[in-house]
């Protein structure tokens, strides 16, 4: 059963029961039709109060159903809702907790509601690239009015029950409930008090107006047509609830319903929707179950008081566990937390961080020069120079200090967490967790699993990082992890694009023009160049058969590393992050191409585009058939989290299936052919070969 039918004396009750957030799935949806069918049947049954057990009273759709037939089979929710209207006796919502997307659009179809305070009320289809489909665009601007309605279907944002109950003229709720614990009984006095009531009220039967009419949309589309830009569902928002000021119910229903299906087949919803699937499968590791028994985490020590030791501190400090940072000196220990006290105090100062949070904060920080201080430490976390001596030492000294059971982590970006294991006696209990920087802000965590990783340990680090607010994907070990081993190839073709012909500006131009959040010169920039040329100076000894393009060299020879130099492939005014274009780095550009011989080509945006992303995608493909990533939908997570991608393209794999696996396969054939270019790495991986041969998807 997924909904509850009891009668209380002459009300009968009905309870959505439906786990975890009463989703109105097919199931639950029969359940309650059967129930009203029920109610309406028992002559003694004078009104029917629909609610939700546990947690919500509806949390809308049920994500087990996304994308399946069932989610339209009927009794639809536009049936119910029917169907409620419909009802001889009285319906009323007794809402709770959770009222969202179609659990909102439920209540609204009652002909009461009775809410408790402290709950969200939101219709977030907006989300998922869509507007809602059950009525909410038509019933809730009647409801509440217009205004606060449009904002709501706009942003998709929950506002609790107890500030909607305060605008004037609302009827989206009839009455408030003193609490949660007292809704039942007060819903069923309400249901009682409305019971003879007729004619029974219907929100579609309220007026729709606003007083500005054409002047206020106008408006509205102006403000969230800047803010949506490649996204179609906001401005459609607007549309839809506009029609409710000028059309009739009905017509307004049905321009609804064309609305959601349209946008419901466009690339940007079928992205977000990926997005919002892989985002919780990320958590999901193939051998690794929701049973897995996890570690407790209350303590954490860091080892490192440097970029990522500081900003990965202030992760746990967020989240209330306590912190211990180790550095050799007291100066570096010093530097780390001065660090950390200015980014809080920055935040303090914009009104983001309360100064009593700040303190409080603070005071779970504490830091030692003294390993023997990390024994009690539940968990280290090591972010120490890239060096796998210096690895080692601290590994060692961990090993000997950590108590049993304690999770050994690396913040290691290239090296190897087996080989970091194996300077430990206790491989099981360590783990990659490879933080970006600023590692207080960005939202990526690759979690490395080596090869003896216990899945406790796996399960813990998982559940901490959702603790820590960081969307966690695992990685297998290989040199650059998932990302970084992406982001090489994806670099090794802008080099070669400079060589052929384009200029830095050029390719950022175009790059940034589909989308991603900065094109890769701008990105080595903001990261630093040096870290780049360290990596292709260990490759030229490692795989001297790879080709690179050495511009990029050249640059840093002349120490232009970047922002933190104040210049690198452009320049930069002190204090600004402004990329200035630079006369010089072009010169060079033109030199280094004209002693090679090569006579520049004017290239397209376009190629420029494909050859970058599908450098993404070709490798991805070679480490989804590694098993360094367990799913495509991962990949595309790392992509979006901690990389830039655009969202509404939903990630490199999802980019590809839409683009067509066949088309990219040709792409990296035409590429191929190119002699200034490097023709083995555009053999398609094989299983992108097979994919596309068969006329499959990634993800
Ligand atoms: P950093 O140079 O800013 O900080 C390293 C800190 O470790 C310094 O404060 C140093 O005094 C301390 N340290 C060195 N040896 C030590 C030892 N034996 N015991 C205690 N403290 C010691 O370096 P950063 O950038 O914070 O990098 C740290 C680690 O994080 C590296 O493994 C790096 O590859 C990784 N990483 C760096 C990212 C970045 O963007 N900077 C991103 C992701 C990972």
């Amino acid at each position: 059963m997924t909904a509850d039918y009891k009668v209380h004396g002459d009300i009968a009750v009905l309870t959505l029961n439906n786990p975890p957030v009463n989703g109105l799935g097919y199931a639950t949806r029969l359940a309650l039709t059967d129930g009203l069918a029920k109610a309406d049947a028992d002559a003694s049954v004078k009104a029917i109060v629909i609610t939700g057990a546990g947690k919500a009273f509806s949390g809308g759709a049920d994500i087990k159903e996304f994308g399946s037939p069932t989610a339209l089979q009927e009794p639809n929710l536009l049936s119910v809702i029917l169907m409620i209207e419909n009802s001889s006796k009285p319906v009323i919502a007794a809402i709770h907790s959770v009222c969202m997307g179609g659990g909102l659009e439920l209540a609204l179809g009652c002909h009461y509601r009775i809410a408790a305070p402290g709950c969200s009320v939101a219709l977030p289809e907006v989300k998922l690239g869509l507007v809602p489909g059950a009525g909410g665009t038509q019933r809730l601007p009647r409801a509440l009015g217009v205004e606060p309605a449009l904002n709501m279907i706009v942003s998709g944002e929950p506002v609790k029950s107890e500030l909607l109950a305060m605008l004037p003229g609302q009827q989206l709720f009839n009455k408030m409930a003193t609490s949660n614990e007292s809704l039942a009984e007060e819903a069923l006095l309400y249901a009682r008090s409305v019971a003879e009531t007729r004619p029974l009220p219907l929100v579609r039967n309220l007026p729709c107006k606003h007083p500005q009419g054409d002047a206020y949309f106008q408006f509205a589309r102006n403000m969230v047509g800047g803010m949506s830009k490649n996204f179609p569902a906001p401005l459609k928002c607007v549309d839809v609830v506009q029609a409710a000021t000028t059309k009739k119910f009905d017509d307004g229903m049905l321009f609804e319903r064309e609305s959601f299906i349209n946008l419901m087949w466009t690339p940007e919803c079928r992205a977000l929707r990926h997005i919002f699937m892989a985002q919780r499968a990320a958590s999901k590791i193939p051998d690794v179950s929701a049973d897995t028994p996890q570690r407790a985490i209350n303590s954490v020590a860091i080892i490192g008081a440097g970029t990522m030791g500081g900003g990965i501190s202030m992760n746990f400090l967020n989240a209330g566990i306590a912190v211990k940072i180790l550095e050799m000196k007291q100066e570096a220990l010093d530097r780390g937390i001065a660090t950390i006290r200015k980014n809080y105090e920055a935040q303090v100062k914009k009104g983001k961080l309360k100064q009593d949070k700040y303190e409080q904060r603070m005071s779970l920080l504490s830091t030692t020069l003294s390993y023997d201080d990390l024994k009690d430490a539940d968990m280290v976390i090591e972010a120490v120079f890239e060096e796998i001596g210096v690895k080692e030492a601290v590994f060692k000294e961990l090993d000997r200090v950590m108590k049993p059971g304690a999770i050994l982590a690396s913040n290691t970006s290239t090296l190897d967490v087996n080989k970091i294991a194996s300077f430990t006696k206790r491989p099981q209990d360590v783990v990659g967790m490879h933080f970006f920087s600023p590692a207080n802000v960005m939202k990526l965590l690759e979690v490395i699993r080596g090869e003896k990783t216990a899945k406790d340990v796996l399960a813990t680090v998982m559940a901490l990082a959702k603790k820590i607010k960081k969307t966690a994907v695992v990685s297998g070990v290989c040199d650059g992890f998932i990302g970084n081993r992406m982001i090489e190839q994806y670099g090794r073709q802008g080099g070669f694009l400079l060589d052929e012909g384009c200029t830095p500006a050029q390719v950022d131009k175009a790059v940034e023009k589909f989308g991603f959040a900065m094109g890769p010169f701008r990105m080595g920039d903001l990261a630093g160049n040096d870290i780049g040329w360290a990596i292709r100076k260990r490759r030229y000894l490692e795989k001297p058969d790879m080709k690179y393009s050495k511009t990029a060299d050249l640059l840093c020879e002349k120490g232009r590393f970047g922002q933190k130099t104040g210049a690198g492939w452009y320049d930069y005014v002190a204090g600004k992050r402004d990329a200035i274009p630079n006369a010089e780095v072009v010169k060079m550009i033109e030199d280094h191409r004209a002693a090679l011989g090569i006579t520049p080509r004017k290239i397209s945006d376009e190629e420029i585009v494909q050859r970058l992303v599908y450098s993404l995608v070709n490798e991805a493909a070679h480490i989804l058939e590694e098993g360094i990533a367990s799913k495509a939908s991962d990949i595309d997570m790392v992509y979006l989290m901690g990389y830039g991608f655009p969202i509404w393209r939903g990630g490199p794999m999802n980019y590809a299936d839409e683009v067509g696996l066949f088309n990219v396969v040709q792409a990296m054939h035409r590429f191929a052919k190119n002699p200034l270019d490097d023709a083995k790495f555009w053999q398609p991986a094989p299983l992108l070969a097979k994919l596309a041969a068969e006329g499959k998807t990634f993800n």
